[in-house]
């Protein structure tokens, strides 16, 4: 079926994880030069399946072998010494580490004397850095970067450490267009040199632009393995979901309520430059029961603006609110909450969930009154909550007791999703809330999104995904460069004229 030499292979693979088995007989191969993609819902078994082949996970039953030969790697760095290298889902560096220190923690180049040669080792990052044309100094913090670049980096260190398998998992969720763009080319590249490649992602249509063949797992299980000239997306996602896909969102208008937030003028102002306008002269307004949409790309100013909003950065901003027709100030998001704001925000990993805590007590952090009984916390209607909650968003977990960050990458999510549209304010911002999410469950995070405006809070939704938030919204404002572009209603949404006011031509 593949032509290539298979560098990697997993029989039977078996890992247990307390009151779960994640993985149940899985076979799997990764071949050279060609792109194995490797797909199914949340807890499907994926990360489990690379972290067992990268040397996470040395206690499982099966086997692996690498060149044909049984091995079994005793940790991380063996699997590294193999040639298998790994960019996880949930990114693994030192926030207060540099980039070039974190890119070859634990094999800095040295001194003839021993020590670190910082020189060398801010050289060779510098290099890697550029080939996937990120341009920042490599002195900086991981921390001080966003997302993205932080993604970038993880891959460039991947890439750096010239292995044979490369595994991605889930490696665009948050890249921009033209950083996903030298990505691709960046595979095609190591495709070229006989990498054996695997790519996890939910995103179809990459699956379709990179894949050679696609491994399909369910609930532990492969459900199958084929070149991809034998399948159709539908195929694939029937696969994935066991049933028959309902992807229909049953649109319905709500009456527009009350004018719930109108912002005018509102300008942000560069830290450091105070003549550069991150924002500029937005002004928009919103009803109850309405969701508007905001669509850019990627540096258009869509997060910056909710955090404006919301009070993160008050120095420097200008501009009026008001809420439910009142002037307000909101110079701290404690204040904006305390006005009916609510911001889930886009990075949701360092945002809001708390690994160590169980689901119901993650998903009713932010709604504590609502489980309260006579002043005190009632385990019954945190119980209720969670279990609503995780029933809602089709969250894959043994019970509501279950700890956070036993879960999941996507299961962690719809958690914070959960926490939020628990909050019920009047005006909710959701920023990319279906990332990292499942088909199933990205359907049904809209579904709630409608149920909730339908009910009278007025929503902000950002999403990248075109066809999501045409779904979705009653309206959509384009944003291009921190200006607003141009707003469309329902009736006038297609994909060709949004992507054509996002760009600038
Ligand atoms: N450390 C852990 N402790 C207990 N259970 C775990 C642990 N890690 C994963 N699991 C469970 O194993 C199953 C498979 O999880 P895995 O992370 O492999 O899914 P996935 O396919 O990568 O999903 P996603 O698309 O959400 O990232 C899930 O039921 C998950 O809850
Ligand atoms: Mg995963």
């Amino acid at each position: 079926m593949t032509d290539g030499e298979v560098i990697v292979e997993a029989r039977a693979l078996t890992k247990r994880f307390p009151g779960v088995l994640a993985l149940d007989r899985v076979d799997f191969r990764i071949v050279a030069g060609q792109v194995n993609a490797l797909v199914g819902e949340n807890g499907a078994g994926k990360s489990t399946l690379m972290n067992i082949l990268s040397g996470v996970y040395t206690d499982y039953e099966g086997e692996v072998l690498v060149d044909g030969r049984p091995c079994r790697f005793a940790g991380v760095g063996e699997a590294r010494r193999a040639g298998v290298a790994i960019i996880h889902q949930e990114l693994s560096f030192v926030p207060y580490m540099n980039i070039a220190e974190n890119m070859f923690l634990g094999r800095e180049p040295l001194t003839p004397l021993g020590l670190t040669d910082q020189a060398r080792m801010h050289a060779e990052a510098r290099e890697w850095l550029l080939r996937l044309h990120l341009e920042v100094d490599t002195h900086t913090l991981m921390d001080d970067l966003r997302i993205g670049q932080q993604q970038l980096v993880e891959i460039a260190k991947a890439l750096s450490l010239g292995a044979r398998v490369l595994i991605m998992d889930e490696p665009t969720s948050s890249l921009s267009t033209s950083e996903m763009e030298i990505l691709f080319d960046m595979i095609a590249e190591l495709k070229q040199k006989g990498v054996g490649i695997v790519y996890i992602s939910h995103k179809m249509d990459e699956v379709w632009r990179l894949a050679d063949f696609v491994t399909v797992m369910r609930d532990g299980q492969l459900v199958t393995e084929r070149p991809m000239s034998e399948l159709t997306p539908d195929e694939v996602v029937q696969l994935m979901v066991g049933r028959e896909q309902r992807t229909d969102l049953d649109y319905q208008e709500n009456v527009p309520g009350r004018l719930a937030l109108e912002v005018e003028h509102l300008v942000l102002r560069s830290a450091g430059h105070a003549d550069r306008k991150i924002l500029d002269d937005i002004s928009f307004s919103l009803h109850s029961g309405e969701v508007l949409g905001f669509y850019g790309l990627m540096g258009a100013g869509r997060t910056e603006m909710l955090e404006t909003i919301f009070g993160l950065h008050p120095a420097q901003t200008t501009g009026n609110i008001r809420v439910d027709g009142r002037p307000v100030q909101i110079r701290h998001p404690q204040e904006a909450v305390c006005h009916g704001l609510a911001l889930c925000p886009e990075d949701r990993k360092r945002e809001g969930l708390v690994l160590g805590m169980s689901i119901k007590e993650n998903v009713t952090l932010a709604s504590l009154n609502e489980v309260l009984r006579h002043g005190l916390l009632s385990d019954k209607l945190e119980l209720g909550a969670a279990d609503d909650c995780r029933g809602r968003l089709g969250i894959k977990s043994t019970d509501a007791s279950q700890l956070a960050g036993q879960l999941s990458g996507g299961n962690q999510q719809k958690i914070v999703i959960g926490k939020w549209l628990k909050t019920k304010p009047r005006v909710l911002f959701l920023d990319e809330p279906t990332r990292g999410i499942d088909i199933h469950a990205k359907t049904e995070i809209c579904r709630l999104v409608r149920g909730l405006a339908s009910e009278g809070m007025a929503i902000v939704f950002v999403s990248s995904e075109l066809p999501e938030i045409m779904a979705v919204c009653d309206r959509i404002i384009t944003l291009r460069e921190g200006r607003l572009a141009q707003e469309f209603k329902r009736g006038d949404f297609t994909e060709e004229a949004i992507i054509k006011s996002v760009m600038s031509v």
